[in-house]
């Protein structure tokens, strides 16, 4: 399927003439200018000297790689690979041998300034998941720019500590850009989290963890379905197969992320090791709370305490994903990788009783509380057998341009927003994602026939600290309060399982100064 070839799905996109595909030229693409190279600041360092910095530069480019993935031969696809032009070497680094991108790393109130070729032979866009950055510089589609074309991001850090990523996010085309290598992580830190006392370094590890199938000579099969999407029959972790993570007795920070098209997972160590929640899509939590088991769909992150200290040398600890229902073929039971205790370290550090300071949001705060914004997931266009059948948000399809009336609110202000999830013919799980928003749930509730599948995972849903996105299962409604940001102008919601997305899951959001 890469990077020219069409992929079914992309055919089928194309004869049912969903929105018009409008790719702007590099000159229309509204990017910030680059300002003058900033100078180390004066600004007392916390922990690292990477907060010394205020302006960071970053070179990014996409392109064609190919990557060992599996024994045998390589596995062509997209990569994105980076070059540090100003700061400390640490906001960005390779992972290597990985198709996976470079790790991005910057200091809340520090200036990171992307300057992202595109050479992948199709039109492409960026887009950084979770932060909170002016609309010019989203990654909606409407910006993306030709292969051969520059694009210059500028990105002010005011999002909390916290793992946030990056990825593609052109119109149609976001599932096969990201299946094809496209993602990294992007990472947040701040003198709160600093204070916390959490592992650090190589103790501090990012998983995205991302699904895929592949051929006899390893190359990638993209074979969507229109009802689950695309659900791959083998789990990579940063890039890899059958990942064994070298690991001592010690404390590990977790950074997981999922990464996939549309597999959603159910988290849970294979031994008794505890899913201890530091931390959600946008930071720490308050306090840590543990859960059986995490759940994880596509776009959202977690952030586990994994105590090892009291493992026996040689041990082996799979992390894996639990059976559980859905309406959408999800639930089978998988492994993920596996943690191999093999060296003795020492540590007392303690799980921290408070993380971080968190703002509870009241629902009589907000400005519409007895007057929620309502989005309705559902479906259109299935004749006999669900074929052609789309799924629809707030009652429409992603038109590039068109902003309904209740897609539309005021910078700053605190909204109740209700998303539905029990109509249709096909009710399956979609994970909902705000753009630039870290907004809290307020609440879940669910119907009866909901909720054979609901309790295969309620125990897992993390609806704690901030989020960028949830997962709502059939039958469920979520209320979430949200605060506006800002940054006027336009920002989008979809859905995070990409071929739901490409496929036009996905509604503009305009915010009004
Ligand atoms: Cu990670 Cu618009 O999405
Ligand atoms: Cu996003
Ligand atoms: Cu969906």
């Amino acid at each position: 399927m890469f990077p020219n070839q069409d992929s079914p799905m992309r055919q089928v996109m194309r004869a049912f003439g969903r929105g018009m595909s409008v790719l702007m030229p590099l000159a229309a693409m509204v990017a910030a200018i680059t300002p003058a190279a900033g100078q180390p600041s004066a600004k007392v360092a916390v922990s690292a000297d990477a907060v010394e910095w205020d302006e960071i530069e970053i070179d990014l480019s996409k392109g064609p790689a190919a990557r060992s993935i599996l024994p045998g031969p390589l596995t062509n696809g997209l990569s994105y690979s980076a070059a540090v032009r100003h700061g400390p070497p640490d906001a960005a680094v390779a992972m290597p041998g990985s198709y996976f991108g470079p790790t991005l790393r910057a200091w809340k109130g520090q200036v990171v300034t992307v300057r992202l070729t595109n050479n992948t032979g199709i039109p492409s866009v960026t887009h950084w998941h979770g932060l909170d950055v002016p609309s010019e510089v989203d990654g909606h589609p409407r910006l993306s720019i030709d292969s051969g074309a520059t694009a210059t991001y500028r990105l002010p850090i005011i999002n909390r500590a916290g793992t946030y990523w990056y990825h593609p996010h052109p119109d149609m085309a976001t599932a096969d850009q990201v299946y094809a290598g496209l993602a990294g992580f992007f990472i947040v830190h701040d003198e709160e989290e600093a204070a916390a006392g959490l592992p650090t370094g190589q103790y501090d590890l990012p998983l995205c963890i991302q699904d895929a199938t592949f051929d006899a000579s390893n190359q990638r099969i993209y074979n969507p379905g229109m009802v689950p999407g695309f659900l791959g029959n083998r789990i990579l972790v940063n890039g890899k197969a059958d990942v064994v993570h070298s690991a001592a007795t010690r404390v590990y920070r977790l950074r997981l992320l999922n990464g996939s098209v549309s597999r959603i997972y159910k988290l849970a160590f294979a031994d008794s090791t505890p899913m201890m929640v530091i931390g959600t899509d946008g930071g720490l939590l308050d306090a840590p709370r543990q859960y059986p088991y995490v759940m994880l769909s596509p776009g959202e992150r977690v952030d586990i305490w994994a105590d090892f200290r009291d493992k026996p040398l040689g041990a082996r600890i799979p992390l894996r994903s639990l059976a559980f229902s859905s309406n959408a073929l999800q639930g089978s039971p998988v492994d993920i990788m596996t943690f191999s205790i093999d060296r003795p370290a020492f540590e007392n550090r303690r799980l921290p009783a408070r993380l971080s300071h968190i703002e509870r949001f009241r629902l009589e705060d907000a400005v519409n509380a007895t007057n929620p914004k309502v989005y309705a997931i559902n479906a259109v266009g299935g004749g006999p057998g669900g074929g052609g059948m789309r799924f629809t948000l707030n009652g429409g399809l992603f038109d590039m341009m068109a902003v309904a009336p209740n897609e539309v609110a005021r910078c700053e202000t605190l909204e109740v927003i209700t998303v539905t999830n029990t109509a249709g013919m096909m009710v399956v799980p979609h994970p909902i994602h705000f753009h630039g928003r870290q907004f809290q749930i307020l609440d879940r509730t669910v119907t009866p026939t909901g909720l054979a599948n609901w309790n295969t995972v309620k125990d897992g849903l993390v609806d704690q600290g901030w989020k960028d996105t949830f997962l709502i299962m059939p039958g469920e409604t979520v209320r979430i309060l949200v605060r506006h940001g800002a940054y006027p102008g336009l920002f989008m919601y979809h859905c995070h399982n990409l071929a739901h997305e490409d496929m036009g899951m996905m509604r503009n959001f305009l915010l009004t100064p």
